[in-house]
């Protein structure tokens, strides 16, 4: 079952702000650029705050995209003039195509099967040979955690990714402890 986005309105979305200050997806972004050459279009999912957009766009055309509606009016309101877009990364309803799309602790908040949903769509809007770079907690619980996240193994990624994709890169990284967390880069086939 769908678990509801704990970042949906503004008090949430700003709870979260305080308490991920000082993070960022630098150390993802900078194995992504050894697969994705420079101003190539990107499409960020799940931005919350916009941190990692804004690394992104240093050497990207990047678009920003949540599902929560409170993440892209502050984002907004702080950078006038930006666009950035309400998708939800099961659905991913746009007509627009990219050449890579990125996520930094995003897909955990999905189920298993959607994930697979989110895959078929990714790869449906990629531009042929396009890259993915997502991040996910590292765990082999199969249950959702208090704040709505699911774990994965590297195993179970590799198998997921890999119906749709020729992975390329499948790491554990340190965010808050020592291998809690894994990077996956594959490319559309
Ligand atoms: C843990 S926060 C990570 C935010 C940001 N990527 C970062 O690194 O700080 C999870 C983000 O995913 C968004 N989110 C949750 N479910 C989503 C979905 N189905 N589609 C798109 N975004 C989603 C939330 O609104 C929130 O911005």
């Amino acid at each position: 079952m769908s678990f509801e986005n704990p970042y949906a309105n503004e008090k949430l979305a700003k709870d979260y702000i305080r308490r991920s200050r000082g993070y960022d997806g630098r150390y993802l972004i900078r194995l992504l650029r050894r697969y994705l050459p420079t101003n190539r279009s990107i499409l960020e999912l799940g931005m919350g705050p916009g941190v990692d957009l804004d690394i992104l766009s240093e050497t990207y055309i990047a678009t920003g995209s949540d599902l929560s509606e409170a993440f892209l009016e502050i984002y907004r309101k702080n950078n006038p003039g930006t666009s950035v877009i309400l998708l939800n990364a099961i659905d991913l309803n746009t007509k627009d195509q990219f050449d890579a799309i990125y996520s930094n602790k995003v897909l955990q908040h999905l189920t298993r099967e959607e994930l697979h949903l989110s895959f078929q769509r990714q790869i449906d809007i990629l531009t042929s040979r396009g890259i993915l770079c997502h991040s996910f907690w590292k765990g082999d619980t199969s249950e959702r955690d208090e704040f709505g996240c699911m774990y994965y193994t590297k195993e179970l990624l590799w198998e997921i990714a890999n119906n749709y994709s020729d992975v390329l890169l499948l790491e554990s990284y340190a965010e808050m402890e020592t291998d809690d967390s894994i990077v996956l880069i594959a490319q559309k086939r």
